[in-house]
């Protein structure tokens, strides 16, 4: 073993322990060092299978003092070591540590490799047939062989002991396995000529500087309107490979529903991502200012083109981890695409429901399957816990999961085994897939292609979407269970703070003059009272549903009045 990067200082990082291992995967934990942790940059894991020592090793990169190394081959030993850049330099590595991945289960697709092998089998091999026949045809071979071998080469020098997994089809490559980050830019991102771009206006603030629209002019291309996140100056090397990481991770994807990068802007100042610019911005928004303004099949259609990315992303074996309608982007045609591919390593700083865990991880809560909250077991089936989040938050316009409860009640309210109730106007079926997302047990939850083949399946015959969840959701417990005492806000406070104060008088007369007497309304009861617009009556039955949540939450948390 060897480093190309000197080593000062004693270890800091002393036993380090093994969490939970999958066939892929080893997710470690080590006790946080006993030094500021502003002085800690991050901690450096590196790791080789025993058996192939000398050949060569893998690190990746943690801000947590945890992490889960992916990509490991089934039923075998690695070795592991880690050491802490502080500002300084690099301490010492911590002793050897020797690991197993566990045995192979056919019956368990562990992040989605079952799959790309299941795809590979069954178009993989026409496809190459095809393939080899046209580039014989076109005389292309024998460059794309050569260009073949050489990427194929310098990803058998990053996958330790020369194992390429699933040679042959697209797999997701890591940035963090390269030694020099900027290799994969290099290898993913197309340079482009600054002097292509003209920059028109700014549409928003990213972490590491201005996001900006405007147009790529490419010489014999069409122009076309693009968004551009800027590098502000000043920056440290780390965080020039940081902004740049994620455009070697959006480089590697083709798929009509996944934001298409353009290319990079790295040999000039301001350092440049440009990506295609996607008219209605981010989905949560979008939903906001335009509520109750889709047809249900619409709505559904969004959710398919989200699941058609999530099925590519899976199958090509990447976790996202931040899946939330934030982080979705919608184009003039209702098109919706998965972006930011920042969190795949770490959360950015600029996430802005990240955080902290128990474990040191930086985690958008109410977003997040439980068994990645707790000790940070990320996989395509936490992505589909968090693809059911974006359903809700979909059918309800953009309603923040969970309403106004704290990340902590979130937590617990989930262990309790509480789930969201479907949003107003929401097909039961479609309830039902959320609640199918949310199963405790990873391994129930479906896998994103039965997402996708069920949606298409409501689509093609619509009639399956007509009944609705027309009712306040009950809960485990039956209102009967609910507590007879008062929640301490008078219902003018409760109406004032939705927006809904013309309709106190109808409460009033109808006799609901409590918050639990209301917290029991159906939604027939809400019409019965004269409220007709379907906005109002569902940003009143939200508000029952959230006050239901912390009825319930109340209950089980044993508060006394
Ligand atoms: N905001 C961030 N990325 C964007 C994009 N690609 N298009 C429009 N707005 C954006």
């Amino acid at each position: 073993m060897h480093s190309l990067t000197a080593s000062s200082g004693p270890a800091l990082v002393g036993v380090v322990r093994k969490d939970w291992a999958s066939q892929n995967s080893i997710a470690l934990s080590w006790s946080e060092v006993e030094r500021l942790p502003s002085d800690i940059v991050d901690y450096e894991v590196k790791y080789f299978e025993k058996e192939q020592e000398q050949l060569s090793y893998s690190s990746t990169r943690t801000k947590a003092p945890s992490v889960v190394v992916t990509g490991l081959r089934p039923s075998t030993v690695y070795v592991f070591h880690v050491r802490v850049r502080t500002a300084a330099g690099y301490t010492a590595y911590s002793p050897n540590f020797e690991f197993a991945t566990v045995a192979e289960d056919p019956d368990i697709a562990d992040q989605g490799q079952v799959l790309v092998v299941v795809t590979a089998s069954v178009g993989g091999f026409s496809l190459l047939v095809i393939l080899t026949l046209f580039l014989l045809i076109t005389g292309r071979c024998q460059g794309y062989i050569k260009a073949r071998m050489k990427s194929e080469e310098k990803r058998r020098t990053r996958f330790h002991s020369g194992h390429v997994p699933f040679s042959g089809i697209k797999t997701y490559v890591d940035p963090d396995t390269y030694e020099d980050p900027t290799q994969a830019v290099e290898e993913f991102a197309k340079e482009i000529d600054p002097s292509y771009i003209c920059i028109e206006r700014v549409i928003g603030a990213g972490e590491f500087g201005e996001v900006c629209s405007g147009r790529l002019r490419i010489p014999g291309r069409m122009d076309i309107a693009v968004a551009i996140k800027t590098l502000k100056g000043g920056y440290m090397e780390q965080q020039r490979q940081d902004f740049l990481r994620e455009a070697s991770i959006m480089g590697q994807f083709d798929n009509p529903n996944i934001i298409r990068l353009e290319g990079v802007v790295t040999k000039s100042r301001p350092v440049m991502i440009v990506v295609e610019y996607m008219e209605n911005g981010a989905l949560d928004s979008f939903l906001r200012t335009h509520e109750g303004q889709f047809t249900v099949l619409q709505l559904v259609g969004m959710l398919r083109g989200i699941a058609v990315a999530m099925t590519y992303l899976s199958d090509m074996g990447y976790i996202h981890r931040d899946i939330a309608a934030r982080n979705i982007l919608v184009d003039e045609n209702l098109v919706c695409k998965v972006s930011d591919f920042g969190m795949s390593r770490v959360l950015e700083d600029d996430e802005p429901e990240a955080a902290y865990t128990a474990t040191g991880g930086k985690i958008p809560i109410r977003w997040t399957a439980p068994e990645a909250i707790a000790y940070g077991k990320f996989s395509t089936v936490s992505d589909v816990w968090s693809y059911g989040i974006v359903m809700w938050e979909v059918m309800s316009y953009g309603e923040r999961p969970y309403w106004e409860m704290s990340n902590q009640d979130v937590i617990l309210s989930i262990e309790e085994g509480y789930r969201l109730p479907a949003p107003m106007g929401c097909p039961v079926t479609l309830h039902q897939l959320m609640l199918h997302c949310w199963q405790k047990e990873a391994n129930q939850r479906p896998r994103f292609n039965n997402v996708l083949s069920f949606l298409d399946k409501l689509i093609i015959n619509p009639s399956s979407l007509l009944t609705l969840v027309n009712d306040v959701q009950s809960f485990p417990d039956s209102p009967e269970d609910m507590p007879d005492y008062p929640l301490f806000i008078s219902i003018g406070d409760w109406l004032d703070s939705i927006k809904m104060s013309q309709y106190k008088n109808n409460f009033l007369a109808a006799g609901y003059t409590t918050l639990d007497s209301i917290s029991t309304m159906s939604l027939d009861d809400i019409r019965r009272i004269g409220i007709c617009l379907i906005g109002h009556q569902r940003r009143i039955i939200s508000s029952i549903q959230s006050l239901r949540l912390q009825l319930h939450h109340i209950q089980h948390s044993g508060f006394q009045v």
